[in-house]
C-alpha cells in the first residue's frame, strides 16, 4: 500500500479530492480506521475527554499524547498520521515547542504534529518546520483556548474576529504548514479561505466547502453519548450494539448458559 504523505495531499487538493480524516488514539482503533482508508488519522489532545473523561483537553500531557501516538502508528500502514501538541507544551516558547514536536516524532513514529493558533504561535511553527517537522495549523474554535473563549460556540461570526482567521491562515501557510484544520465557523469563511490558501483546509463544522472532513471517531460511530453537536453526523450507534452484547454476557454467565461444553478445556 501507497503511504500518504504531504505531497499526496497537496495533490488532492490540486485535483479537488476530498481528504477524509478521522481520530484514533490507541492501536484497536486506528487499526480498523486505517484498514478502511481514511487519508489522515488524528492523535487528537480529544483523548483527553475521549479517552480519559476530562471536561477539557488541557490536562493531557505530552507523555500521554506520545503513549496514544505510539500505540496509533503501531497499527497504521497507509494513513498519515498527525498529533496534536498539547496545552502547555508550546506555547512558551518557540525551543519548548520544538522540544515537544521532536519528542512527539523520536518516540511515536508519527508523521506531522498539530498546534493551535494563528500569529501568536507563527514562530514556534517555523521553529519546529526548519527541523523538518510538518505542522499542521488549527484556527477557529481552539478547544485549548477555551477559558479564554467561555463557549464552545460557532467562532468568527463577526467580521473582526472571522478577518484575523482569514490572515491567521495566511500568516501559517506562510510559515509552511502543510495544511489547516478549520473548526465551528460559518461555512462561508471557511470556502474563502479555502480559496485563498493553497495548503489543504480540513474542517470540522466549517461547511461543505473545504479540502476534507475531520470527525471524532467515538462521536461518528456513536460510541460517546454527551456530545451532539449539529456538524456531528453519526454512523452507527456502536454505544447500543455494545451495551447489549456486555447485557447479553451478563445474562448468559447468571445463568450458567456461558461457558458451555466446547467453550471449556
Ligand atoms: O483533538 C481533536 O480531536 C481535534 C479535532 C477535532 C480536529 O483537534
Ligand atoms: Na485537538
Amino acid at each position: 500500500i501507497k503511504r500518504i504523505t504531504t505531497h499526496t495531499l497537496h495533490e488532492m487538493k490540486g485535483r479537488g479530492e476530498k481528504i477524509s480524516m478521522l481520530t484514533a488514539y490507541d492501536y484497536s482503533m486506528a487499526g480498523i480506521v486505517d484498514a478502511g482508508g481514511v487519508d489522515i488519522i488524528l492523535v487528537g489532545d480529544s483523548a483527553s475527554n475521549v479517552m480519559a473523561g476530562h471536561e477539557t483537553t488541557l490536562p493531557i500531557t505530552l507523555d500521554q499524547m506520545i503513549y496514544h501516538a505510539t500505540s496509533v502508528v503501531r497499527a497504521v500502514s497507509r494513513a498519515f498520521v498527525v498529533v496534536d501538541i498539547p496545552f502547555g507544551s508550546y506555547q512558551g516558547n518557540s525551543s519548548e515547542a520544538l522540544r515537544s514536536a521532536i519528542r512527539i516524532m523520536k518516540e511515536s513514529g508519527a508523521h506531522a504534529v498539530k498546534v493551535e493558533g494563528g500569529a501568536e504561535i507563527s514562530e514556534s511553527v517555523m521553529r519546529i518546520l526548519s527541523a523538518g517537522v510538518p505542522v499542521m495549523g488549527h484556527l477557529g474554535l481552539t478547544p485549548q483556548s477555551i477559558y479564554k473563549f467561555g463557549t464552545y460556540t460557532v467562532r468568527a461570526k463577526e467580521d473582526e474576529e472571522a478577518e484575523k482567521l482569514l490572515e491567521d491562515a495566511k500568516i501559517l501557510q506562510e510559515c509552511g504548514c502543510f495544511a489547516l484544520v478549520l473548526e465551528k465557523i460559518p461555512a462561508k469563511l471557511a470556502k474563502m479561505v479555502a480559496e485563498t490558501v493553497s495548503i489543504p483546509v480540513i474542517g470540522i463544522g466549517a461547511g461543505p466547502d473545504v479540502d476534507g472532513q475531520v470527525l471524532v471517531v467515538h462521536d461518528m460511530l456513536g460510541i460517546t453519548q454527551e456530545f451532539k453537536p449539529r456538524f456531528l453526523r453519526q454512523y452507527a450507534d456502536l454505544r447500543s450494539q455494545m451495551l447489549k452484547a456486555v447485557e447479553e454476557y451478563i445474562d448468559d454467565v447468571k445463568s450458567r448458559d456461558f461457558p458451555n461444553e466446547k467453550e471449556s478445556y
